[in-house]
């Protein structure tokens, strides 16, 4: 997509398509923006698309103040890097476990190592068995896959976490945990708890928001690296660099690529007129390739000065998974980089892209690795 953002950023970089009707924003000022002004785009887009609602569109993902602070300040502290940092070892531990089965030499990284990772760590900080972590996966590859398959099986998979949810909470309540499910259950704000809709809405987002994304930020890091020779020795003699690294892999090929906002009055963005309602569609990949912004943005360069990238998105929902993103990131190439003396990307095997305008990155990556 990025030669395509590059001339839209050009020639329209405020753009309503008429096929969808969606408002494109491209410029990196534009995007953070559109990101970050809560009082002129809403994130209360689910219903836009969904008018019967649900869960996701309870979450704080879609939802703006007062109510998206309240809730969002229920987990908040959970996912602190001082509170993740704690998961260190439990995450180095399932790198490791990961790694540990005999493979002779060749293997897709994204089925074996990226996609199971983060899947088990938030299973496990939700407090659901790991050994339902084949169901969990094949739920948020569908809700965040963006396909039209996806769209087809998307009600049969909603029901499905429901009812299992449903049965969480039930066995929460009657015997409460040291975990988020708990947590969430308990919660009060303005002295009620939280509606099912809402306490489902979290779950489900907490399960699927930072699977899919997390996964492609480490697969994304080894095609960078390959890519750039040289790379994946200077981050093996000085694993300093591997945070330095993984901003870049995040600005060059970001793992969320696009976001939607509705706006709620008339407004003008870069002397275009957008109407109120329109659903906004701000291109987070195109802004962290804005030349005004970032020199040379089409170079891959982990030793760039200035990172500003914006990958997990502006002001008040800024990912909430940040730290932990970023942490099993560093730990999934540190223990990559401590098991094998070489790794390369194996050129003969398909390298599969998503098939997605929102989440970015790859469904299959074959490395060899001695
Ligand atoms: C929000 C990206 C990993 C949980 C976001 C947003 C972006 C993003 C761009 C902003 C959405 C918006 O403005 O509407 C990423 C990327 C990740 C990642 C690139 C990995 C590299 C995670 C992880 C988790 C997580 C590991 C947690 C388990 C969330 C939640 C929100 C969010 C709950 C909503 C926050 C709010 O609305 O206040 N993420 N994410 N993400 N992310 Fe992540």
């Amino acid at each position: 997509p990025f030669p395509w953002y590059k001339a839209m950023r050009t020639s329209k970089p405020v753009f309503r398509d008429s096929e969808y009707g969606l408002w494109n924003v491209f410029r990196y000022e534009d995007v953070k923006r559109v990101l970050s002004n809560f009082k002129e785009f809403s994130s209360q887009f689910g219903k836009a698309f969904n008018p019967a609602g649900g869960p996701i569109s309870e979450s704080i993902i879609n939802l703006d103040p007062p109510r998206h602070t309240k809730l969002r300040n229920i987990v908040s502290r959970a996912f602190t890097p001082r509170s993740v940092e704690k998961m260190e070892p439990a995450i180095r531990e399932i790198c490791e476990n990961l790694l540990s089965v005999h493979r002779d030499g060749k293997f897709d990284i994204v089925k074996e190592y990226t996609s199971p990772l983060p899947v088990t760590v938030i299973a496990t900080m939700l407090g659901i068995p790991v050994k339902d972590m084949n169901k969990f996966k094949r739920w948020s590859d569908n809700v965040v896959g963006g396909s039209e398959s996806n769209y087809a099986e998307f009600p049969a998979i909603m029901k499905e976490m429901i009812e299992y949810f449903r049965k969480m909470m039930v066995e929460r309540e009657k015997e409460p945990r040291d975990d988020l499910i708990t947590a969430i259950i308990n919660a009060e704000v303005d002295g009620d708890h939280l509606s099912e809709l809402e306490s489902l809405g979290f779950f489900i987002l907490l399960l699927v928001a930072g699977n899919e994304t997390t996964t492609n930020l480490i697969s994304n890091s080894l095609l960078c690296f390959d890519e750039n020779p040289g790379t994946m020795n200077e981050i093996r003699s000085d694993k300093g660099l591997i945070p330095r690294a993984i901003e870049e892999v995040l600005r060059y090929r970001s793992p969320v690529q696009s976001i939607y906002r509705v706006a709620i009055n008339d407004t003008e963005i870069n002397g275009v007129k957008v109407p109120a309602g329109s659903i906004m569609v701000p291109w987070i990949g195109s802004a962290n390739r804005d030349e005004s912004i970032f020199p040379d943005a089409d170079s891959f360069d982990i030793n760039r000065k200035e990172n500003r990238h914006i990958a997990f998105g502006e002001g008040i929902h800024y990912c909430l998974g940040a730290p932990l993103a970023r942490l099993e990131g560093k730990i999934a190439l540190e223990t990559l980089l401590e098991k094998y003396h070489m790794i390369t990307i194996d050129r003969n095997s398909p390298i599969v892209p998503q098939d997605s305008t929102i989440v970015y990155g790859l469904k299959e990556l074959t490395v060899k690795v001695s």
